[in-house]
């Protein structure tokens, strides 16, 4: 272990995930006074930050690791001892939806944050400030406090919550430059103190008038309600799109106008074949299962509709798809072009792509994937079905001979193939449905494309 006397400070984060190893990665490269240190009891997540084929794909992020790494930003697996030598730590376990039990669906599982909490308090001699960075239900904190403080060795720990706003594929670009940053704490005096040594830290790159900060419980809640408020406004875009494709309304055309509406602004209005990740599903249903707890079941149902809307999206994509092709997709070899929940990223957890496959299959059509990061999480992902899928990395490829393109990731690379050159390898007619939106419509329909889009009249040419 590197000796921690020459640093002003020594931070350490659990959990070297999409989360952990970024954030840490930026303090560390942004405070080179600080040493920082990312543990995880995946070994091979920690070999891999320690080379250059890092565990997750995120456009710029291998320069802010090669600036820091073995300067004051080190990769471990050896957790206790990183503990004990800590005065802050981040936990950023992953907190996924509970598979089982009460709440089972809905209600986050939580038990590899107590699991840490635990090995924090077994581990530590010395008092220490612990970061919430996971994503976590309203009062989380309180539990953990309980845990850590409960009687045994009079070690004081400050419990404080600091949600990350991240976002995959731009993560390097948004903890450079974050609309904000938000730390909550308890209004004591050891909880005032823990707030203002968190600030410093965020204040080496960060203005200040951007770092807010709040009791506890409204920065826990503050990160599921940004969640919840962004997945809700692609599920309106998308329940209008349904509405489009019934009365030639372009739902692009519509989204274009009301988002000139500074009340309503232009982001996430693109409609599309539904929204994935690890993030809006898990924590929205986790509000909806907070608001159940409560009582509040209006509360819960008017959450829980922009889960139930996304799921109807997808569902719809591969519907039309069959009905578009006669009906049947039986034995047709269909392209699905990215499987990625979306662009810049090889994560697909919750990626609509894995619905429209299992869909796929279901009516036994013959699927090849393409995607250019995330075959491999694919293979994870399809490992029940591996025998009945192809994955090729070349989107030409997957083309060939194929009824149709099913496009389910905005890659941008998508956008510029040839795609005269791919429809004369495929079988006539051919289609295109575009579950993004993404492509030059009047083109495709013009080499000879069917093409089917989200929230757009069809242009066939049967
Ligand atoms: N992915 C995102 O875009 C995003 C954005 C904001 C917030 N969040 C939240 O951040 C948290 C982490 O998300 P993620 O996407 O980084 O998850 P992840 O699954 O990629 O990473 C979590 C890591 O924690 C490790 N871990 C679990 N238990 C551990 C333990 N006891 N000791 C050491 N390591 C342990 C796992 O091995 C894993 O590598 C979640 O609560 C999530 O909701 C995620």
């Amino acid at each position: 272990m590197v000796s921690t006397a020459k640093f002003a400070r020594n931070i350490l984060c659990i959990g070297a995930g999409y989360v952990g190893g970024p954030t840490m990665a930026m303090i560390a490269a942004r405070c080179p006074q600080y040493k920082v240190t990312v543990v995880d009891i995946n070994a091979a997540r920690i070999a891999a930050w320690n080379s250059d084929a890092l565990p997750i794909y995120e456009p710029g992020l291998l320069g802010v690791v090669k600036e820091a790494r073995g300067r004051n930003l080190f990769f471990s697996t050896d957790i206790e001892a990183a503990i004990k030598d800590a005065e802050i730590i981040f936990v950023s376990v992953n907190t996924p939806t509970k598979t089982f039990g009460a709440g089972a669906g809905k209600a986050a599982d939580l038990q590899y944050w107590e699991k840490t909490a635990r090995m924090i308090k077994r581990v530590s001699t010395e008092p220490k400030i612990i970061v919430e960075k996971s994503t976590l239900p309203v009062r989380t904190a309180a539990a953990m406090s309980r845990i850590l403080n409960a009687n045994g060795n009079n070690i004081h720990f400050e419990v404080l919550s600091n949600p990350e706003f991240l976002a995959e594929g731009t993560a390097v670009e948004d903890m450079k430059n974050p609309d904000r940053v938000l730390i909550g704490a308890p209004d004591t005096p050891s909880g005032i103190k823990a707030r203002d040594i968190m600030v410093e830290v965020y204040a080496n790159w960060i203005p200040r008038d951007r770092i807010l900060t709040s009791n506890v419980w409204s920065a826990e809640l503050s990160k599921l309600v940004a969640n919840a408020f962004l997945a809700q406004r692609i599920s309106s875009i998308n329940s209008i799109s349904v509405l489009c494709e019934k009365t030639e309304a372009d739902v692009a055309e519509v989204a274009r106008s009301i988002g000139m509406d500074s009340r309503i602004g232009s982001r996430f209005l693109a409609s599309s074949v539904g929204f994935g990740g690890s993030c809006f599903q898990k924590d929205i249903l986790n509000l909806v299962y907070i608001a159940e707890s409560y009582g509040l079941h209006e509360v819960a149902s008017y959450w829980e509709s922009v889960v139930l809307m996304n799921n109807y999206q997808k569902r719809r994509f591969v519907a039309n798809m069959i009905a578009a092709m006669f009906n049947t997709v039986a034995d047709k070899r269909i392209a699905v072009f990215g499987f990625a929940f979306k662009a810049d990223t090889g994560d697909t957890r919750e990626s609509p792509a894995i619905a429209v496959v299992r869909q796929l299959l279901d009516e036994r059509a013959r699927v090849v994937i393409t995607d250019p990061e995330a075959l491999d999480n694919a293979k994870t992902d399809l490992a029940d079905c591996l025998d009945q899928v192809e994955m090729v990395s070349d989107p030409y490829m997957a083309a060939q001979g194929a009824h149709a393109i099913a496009i389910c990731t905005e890659w941008q690379q998508y956008k510029v193939l040839d795609y005269k050159k791919i429809f004369d390898s495929m079988e006539k007619p051919a289609c295109i449905f575009d579950g993004r939106n993404i492509l030059d419509h009047e083109k495709l329909f013009a080499i000879g494309f069917n093409v089917f889009s989200i929230g757009k009249p069809a242009r066939k040419h049967y």
